[in-house]
């Protein structure tokens, strides 16, 4: 790929350019750790603050040239309860079994009805965190950057069923306990992090593009964070899923531990929906801009169909959905075409579509369409999570080559 300079995209770009000089400036930050689950810090700004302890290890490991070995070990290593594999480096080891220590604030009790909640609720889930959220990380500039320009963006389908890992684990009935996986893909992802912060500095193609010298600063974390569960409870609360207050709770506090365990800092955690709101008010609104990159990305996402059927039909379903989900404007962004039809259908047929999935509108009203919907979306969600069970999240030593 020529390597694009900011310069260039900007001249280059149009209304592209200005869109995103215009809309892609985070404001200060102003988000007081009062409100997070510790109720205090030192309230540094989260854009300076990385992981120091794994990211100078990570350097290390890469450096030394351990990363083939110790991607090997961690392959046996899948269960939460599982003790790490003998003959990994002693300072990788001695880190992985401090990281691997669910918080003191974390409760057993929130976590077990978290899984009640994403049972009931496994499809809707499903079809927010593939098309909203991962939509959306193509409209997070720095995100969408450090993912094109890493290793795993030169196959991201790939990547996607990595991604979609962590998606699994923490909607799976066992995902902190013992027999679970969710603490390892925690885990394995915050070394996969780390080692990034060390290699995209290396990449000429994300040094021309980024704005920024190291990537997946603690403020980027809670970005994508937000675009995750506070994303899904912004659509579940739109579309009126009719959710209990101790269930909402319950699944807060299973991405409240997952950020933890991710190596976000407890003082930028929210404690609550209405501090996750107000910062994501703050740092994950205002930051949404386009780039070339994201739209690359994009338009592989809603490709992700075409094993099943070329794309024919799976692609204007899912471009139908990312605007009906993120907007037009979002769409326009991502240069995804007008799909009349499917998005027409999903505007008028989406509402009453949930409200008979959750009893609120007797079934004999239901035209066929609600239950081809249906269809559609599982066969998606399994698409999207089938090949997420037996992956293995891998650390990166190189970045993507062109
Ligand atoms: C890798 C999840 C934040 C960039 C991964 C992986 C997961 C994941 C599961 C492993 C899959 C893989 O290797 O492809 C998350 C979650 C986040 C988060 C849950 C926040 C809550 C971020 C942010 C950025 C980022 C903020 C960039 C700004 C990357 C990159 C990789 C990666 C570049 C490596 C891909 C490679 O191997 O080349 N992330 N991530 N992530 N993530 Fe994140």
């Amino acid at each position: 790929m020529e390597i694009p300079s900011r310069r260039n995209v900007l001249m280059a770009g149009g209304a592209l350019g200005a869109v995103g000089a215009l809309s892609g400036a985070a404001p200060a930050w102003s988000w007081s750790p009062k409100g997070s689950v510790v109720g205090e810090g030192a309230g540094l700004d989260p854009k300076w603050v990385w992981d120091p302890e794994a990211d100078a290890l990570l350097a290390a490991v890469i450096d030394r040239g351990d990363v083939p070995r110790v991607n090997a070990l961690l392959r046996t290593w899948t269960k939460n309860a599982q003790p790490l594999p003998d003959g990994l480096p002693a300072d990788l080891k001695a880190f992985m079994d401090k990281a691997r220590v669910m918080p003191a604030w974390s409760d057993p009790g929130k976590l077990t009805a978290a899984v009640d909640f994403n049972e009931k609720r496994g499809l809707y889930l499903g079809v927010l965190y593939g098309l909203a959220s991962g939509m959306m990380s193509t409209v997070i500039p720095k995100e969408a950057r450090a993912v094109y320009h890493s290793k795993g963006g030169a196959d991201m389908k790939d990547r996607i069923s990595k991604t979609a890992k962590l998606g699994y684990d923490i909607g799976s009935k066992n995902a902190y306990t013992d027999d679970g996986e969710m603490i390892v893909t925690c885990v394995k992802t915050r070394l996969v992090h780390a080692a990034v912060r060390h290699l995209l500095p290396q990449s000429p193609y994300w040094t021309a593009s980024a704005d920024e010298e190291i990537p997946i600063s603690q403020a980027d974390m809670m970005v994508t964070w937000h675009s995750l569960p506070t994303t899904v409870m912004r659509n579940l609360v739109a579309w009126k899923v009719p959710i209990p207050a101790a269930e909402s709770t319950a699944f807060l506090h299973s991405w409240q531990v997952g950020a933890h365990m991710l190596g976000i800092k407890d003082e930028y955690i929210p404690a609550t929906w209405d501090e996750a709101n107000s910062q994501a008010k703050q740092v994950l609104d205002p930051i949404l801009a386009p780039t070339p990159e994201g739209i690359k990305l994009a338009d592989v996402l809603l490709d992700l169909g075409s094993t099943i059927d070329g794309s024919v039909l799976t692609r204007p379903v899912l471009s139908a959905f990312t605007r009906f989900l993120l907007g037009d404007r979002i769409a326009e962004w991502l240069e995804i075409k007008k799909t009349p039809f499917w998005t027409g259908l999903l505007k008028t047929a989406w509402p009453p579509f949930v409200a008979v999935r959750e009893g609120l509108l007797p079934f004999p009203l239901a035209p066929e369409a609600y239950w081809t919907f249906d269809e559609i979306l599982r066969k998606f969600v399994l698409l999207f999570l089938s090949e997420a069970q037996t992956i293995s999240i891998e650390i990166p030593d190189t970045n993507r080559p062109t």
